[in-house]
């Protein structure tokens, strides 16, 4: 017999499951509400959805059983498969609407592989519950996994981004360990975002991009991919050519229409429906797709890459105001100077990158910038001159190199 708890789930993977239960469970007019309780010891979650019937109860734990369609489940394997990845037990409470009886129904693994998939779990039946009241609250105990201070940081913003659709759009209210999990935002330039759309057959996508402000891997850029609302892939290339990363475009892309894998971690490739949409993105994308040329170099004296519009404030002339070229500096600007001065710090903190003629690794503009976080170059003898206010370029602080945008 094989363990349904060995597939490849990371944990915020398989809470997203029983997350996912709960949103497919929301009732007619209630915003759903589902809680997520990590402690040592169990694992908590709790909605205030539809809850299930007694016959649903029991069906709930048969592997390949579900009655869902247009939903986010739809293989009837996502509660056995996390819950038993998280732990050894399980207990499930569920009620429905105008009903005074709970169901409650205790899995243990030990059990189910002692007796194999026919064996029927006890249904405990208690009456008297307020009818008023529904929902489902499922409890894993004896845990499989750790949850370090670290990984539930990570679950927190992971939650954000993976349920970020439904958070922003007010259609959930996720919270976890007692704090309402935010939607992630990306960064991106000018806040300017592209919305598009595709239509094909059965398919339909839709979704956004920009350009973010910096990256300081090569691969975070892409599409995060949504399907129903819900998360099924991260920095996604789809219709990319690698020639974008330069650019570190970014967005968000919500398919209808595809297939998808399993353990919903990916969409079928092989599907016509992926090939489709594939090659309208490739052609989407094409005119953005020209390779910039590299106009200068320098030290990269603090890492990440950005495309803004240059500000050229001139330190040493005479004749300039500074104080002006300061002012004229806007958010997302790059700086372009021969050296900074402490008095530019506060321009600098708009600024999306640095760029000087003179200094080295340790120099006033390194340091600040790697303080600050923002890409940089320094050295490059002679940015001043080849770069004029108002140029696009995307400046290159893992490489030292500043590109024509
Ligand atoms: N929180 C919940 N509220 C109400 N019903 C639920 C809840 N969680 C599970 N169920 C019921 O239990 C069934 C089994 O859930 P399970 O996650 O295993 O499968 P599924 O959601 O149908 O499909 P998938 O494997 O794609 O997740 C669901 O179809 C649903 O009827
Ligand atoms: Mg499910």
């Amino acid at each position: 017999m094989t363990k349904i708890s060995q597939t490849g789930y990371s944990i915020q993977e398989a809470l997203s499951e029983l997350i996912d239960n709960s949103i497919d469970a929301r009732r007619e007019g209630h915003k759903p509400v589902v809680k997520v309780d990590i402690s040592e010891d169990s694992v908590v979650i709790a909605d205030n959805g539809i809850g299930m019937s007694e016959e649903q109860t029991s069906n709930s734990i048969r592997l390949g059983f579900s009655n869902k369609k247009g939903q986010l489940g739809e293989f009837g394997l996502g509660m056995k498969t996390s819950t038993s990845f998280l732990g050894q037990a399980f207990t499930l409470i569920t009620t429905q609407e105008n009903s005074d009886e709970q169901y409650i129904l205790q899995y243990d693994e030990d059990e189910w592989m002692k007796h194999g998939d026919w064996y029927k779990f006890p249904l405990v039946v208690e009456r008297g519950v307020e009818s008023s009241k529904s929902g489902t609250i499922i409890l894993v105990s004896r845990l499989k996994v750790d949850f370090s201070q670290k990984m539930l940081e990570s679950i927190q913003e992971e939650f954000g981004l993976r349920f970020g659709p439904f958070i922003q759009n007010g259609e959930l209210d996720l919270i976890f360990n007692g704090k309402p999990c935010e939607a992630n935002k990306p960064n991106i330039l000018d806040d300017e975002r592209h919305e598009f759309e595709f239509k094909i057959d059965k398919v339909h996508a839709h979704g956004w991009w920009g350009y973010q402000l910096s990256g300081l891997n090569k691969s975070y850029y892409g599409f995060h991919t949504f399907r129903r609302g819900r998360l099924v892939t991260v920095f996604d290339k789809i219709g990319l050519t690698p020639n974008q990363d330069i650019k570190q475009i970014v967005g968000e892309l919500h398919i209808d229409g595809i297939p998808i894998t399993h353990d919903k971690k990916g969409f079928i490739k092989e599907s016509d429906e992926y090939k489709a949409l594939e090659n309208e993105m490739r052609q989407y994308f094409k005119p953005y797709e020209r390779k910039p040329k590299r106009i200068l170099s320098g030290y990269a004296a603090s890492a990440g890459r950005v495309r803004g519009t240059v500000k050229v404030i001139r330190t040493l002339s005479q004749h300039t105001d500074i104080q002006k070229s300061l002012e004229n500096v806007k958010r997302g600007d790059i700086v372009v100077t021969e050296m900074t001065r402490p008095q530019y710090l506060l321009a600098i903190r708009r600024a999306a990158g640095i760029i000087t003629d003179l200094g080295g690794n340790l120099c006033h503009a390194a340091i600040v910038s790697r303080e600050f976080n923002i890409p940089c170059v320094v050295g490059t003898q002679n940015a001043t001159s080849i770069l004029e206010d108002g140029k696009k370029v995307i400046l290159d602080g893992n490489e030292g190199y500043i590109y024509e945008d």
